[in-house]
């Protein structure tokens, strides 16, 4: 998807001779130890929170214990309750075009914050931190080997994630990881189990179901207002230039399922339930490309409702659409049209009705992209608190397996023209 790069202001305190680990006025590694406390060690800072929680209110105490156990990566339900005592210190790795939205949304996550941030372009990486007031800028993720950090958010492109994992699962940090997983289902199964074995929980960053619009959808299904689902729709169809922002999707051989594709298919499952079979044809519209830019997959889930994705970068609408995911729900009891104004048309009961479920613009957010930016916080919201409750993620690197089969399987039917279940994978 596109957005607008914005010229980032000139990085004034990089530190010719820094080498790749870069902090702002101080000498490698002054800042970390700094931060961490005497020992300079993470789990030491947790051990001396835990000390001087113990000498305040039960809550307090409480959120302690929570920080612990994501040291330790045991997945008990706790109550966790704010004021925190410290914001959990993350690593972004990625500093390009998508991850601007992250540091946004960085900024406003409750219980976290972004300690340091990371590019192979130093420069760049030194840039961003700049421009969001990050201390520390580095040029390569080993620095997750410094105990420093509490979680890594990984935005970079899908052939980098099983290394970066792997690195992060090597040092016991937990991690969000940008979609799509990795190139093929065979990795993302790698990844999966490697971080398994480690214990050490990952998500993947799917930010369209925590788009408000389809939040409320999911609270109407879940009223029983609709009844049993028997078919979906999901369509995302314009002709956004995207190409500007994300020139390698021009070289990209499996380029629209995986990169908007893949957004559906969850929503998909997170809508209408898990599938288990996918039927698809696959378009190359615009000329040059790799790969293609449109696609429609026809899915069956395990309810027994279809579903049908629609997906192209070469549908020319006056107004673009975009970035509105448009569709239907039907069930036995009533229907939702999802419409273009971030408007749902209820049917039920012989009447309709008209919701607006508008996206929360921000100083940082620019329409169009409004919808898709106001997913980014509720994402990583998320992550968070799912970190520190010790609960499931809504996307975790496991679950994204089912909707990265979908893909896989889409894929694997536009080449065999005929319809491939999730079970030959
Ligand atoms: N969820 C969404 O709505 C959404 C929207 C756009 C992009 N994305 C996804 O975000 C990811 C990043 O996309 P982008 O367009 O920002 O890519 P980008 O190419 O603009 O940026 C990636 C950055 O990562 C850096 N990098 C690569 N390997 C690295 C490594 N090993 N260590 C440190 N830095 C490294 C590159 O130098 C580059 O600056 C992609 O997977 C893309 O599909 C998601």
């Amino acid at each position: 998807m596109g957005e607008g790069r914005k010229a980032c202001r000139p990085l004034r305190q990089s530190r010719p001779g820094a080498g790749d680990v870069r902090s702002r006025g101080l000498s490698r590694g002054e800042r970390p130890a700094a931060r961490r406390g005497k020992s300079g060690d993470g789990r030491s800072q947790a051990g001396s929170l835990c000390r001087r929680a113990s000498r305040r209110a039960g809550a307090a105490r409480r959120l302690c214990g929570a920080q612990s156990r994501i040291r330790s990566f045991q997945v008990t339900k706790s109550d966790v309750a704010r004021p925190q005592i410290r914001p959990l210190k993350g690593l972004l790795v990625g500093c390009g075009f998508f991850a601007r939205n992250h540091l946004h949304a960085w900024s406003e996550t409750k219980g976290a914050e972004i300690a340091a941030v990371c590019d192979l372009d130093v420069e760049r990486a030194g840039r961003y931190a700049e421009e969001f007031s990050i201390p520390q800028w580095h040029g390569t993720a080993e620095v997750l080997a410094s105990g420093a950090f509490d979680f890594v958010d990984i935005c970079t492109t899908m052939e980098t994630h099983e290394a970066l994992v792997a690195l992060a699962v090597r040092h016991r940090v937990p991690v969000i990881v940008q979609k799509p997983f990795a190139p093929d289902i065979d990795t993302c199964r790698r990844i999966v189990a490697n971080a398994k074995a480690a214990g050490v929980p990952v998500m993947v960053h799917e930010n369209f179901r925590f788009q408000k619009i389809f939040r409320r959808i999911r609270e109407i299904l879940d009223s029983g207002e609709i009844g049993e689902l028997t078919f979906g729709r999901l369509s995302w169809r314009n002709a956004i230039d995207v190409y500007s922002n994300q020139p390698y999707l021009l070289k990209t051989e499996r380029f629209m399922i995986m990169d908007v594709g893949i957004h559906m298919l969850d929503l998909a499952r997170f809508l209408f339930g898990d599938a288990n079979a996918v039927s698809c044809l696959r378009q190359s519209v615009k000329e040059g490309l790799a790969g293609e830019d449109a696609a429609t997959i026809l899915l069956r889930h395990d309810n027994a409702a279809t579903s049908i994705v629609d997906v192209s970068y070469a549908s020319h609408r006056f107004p673009n659409p975009f970035p509105q995911t448009l569709g239907e729900i039907e069930g036995r009891l009533g229907s939702i049209q999802i419409l273009e104004g971030e408007t749902l048309l209820v049917h039920s009961e012989g009447r309709q009705r008209r919701e607006t479920i508008e996206a929360d613009g921000r100083n940082w957010t620019s329409d169009p992209w409004t919808q898709i930016q106001d997913s980014v916080p509720r994402t990583q919201q998320h992550f968070i608190d799912t970190l520190l409750s010790g609960g499931a993620f809504e996307t975790s690197a496991e679950d994204s397996l089912q909707t990265y089969a979908l893909a896989e399987a889409a894929y694997r039917s536009a080449e065999s023209g005929r319809l491939v279940t999730t079970a030959e994978l």
